[in-house]
């Protein structure tokens, strides 16, 4: 079974929130998905095994956070070219770091990152648990599960 590894960082659980939504679009589309928080990478073997990649952070500062940079130099290592990719994060009116770390994992880590680019959700939608917001980020991990 293709196997999708979720990386991703959440200082007050919205990005979270997105991660276990992302991740069971991933499973609808027959993949197995694994959730990690970003600081439980410590080295390039830890992102060996998987088939496709996912990586969310949120936008604070209009930037991703700073253990987020330190995560991408380590992937950047992982020899990740030509798998399937997506970004995600959660923001409340910039949003710039989903499309950061896309344009990253597209540019500089050579992955195949899904059509729709990176995917952003709206802070109070995910609050409120709308359903659209709900769906769009499980059509998100279906999307990039369908890569493979
Ligand atoms: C100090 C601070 C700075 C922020 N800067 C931005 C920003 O530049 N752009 C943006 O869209 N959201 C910004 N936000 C909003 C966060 O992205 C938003 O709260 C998000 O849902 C946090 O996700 P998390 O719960 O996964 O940490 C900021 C929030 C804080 C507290």
């Amino acid at each position: 079974m293709a196997k999708v590894l979720i990386v991703y960082f959440s200082r007050t659980g919205n990005t979270e929130k997105m991660a276990n939504y992302v991740a069971e679009g991933v499973r609808f589309a027959g993949a197995e998905a694994e959730l990690k928080k970003v600081g439980t990478i410590k080295k390039e073997e830890d992102l060996a095994g998987y088939d496709g990649y996912i990586f969310g952070c949120p936008t604070y500062h209009r930037d991703m956070t700073q253990n987020f940079k330190t995560f991408l130099f380590l992937a950047e290592k992982a020899g990740l070219a030509g798998k399937a990719a997506g970004a995600f994060g959660s923001y409340t009116h910039s949003g710039d770091a989903p499309k950061v770390i896309a344009d990253t994992m597209e540019y500089v880590l050579k992955m195949n990152l899904v059509d729709l680019g990176s995917f952003n959700a709206l802070e109070a939608k995910l609050q409120a648990d709308d359903p659209e917001i709900i769906k769009a980020c499980q059509d998100y991990g279906k999307a990039v599960a369908s890569l493979i």
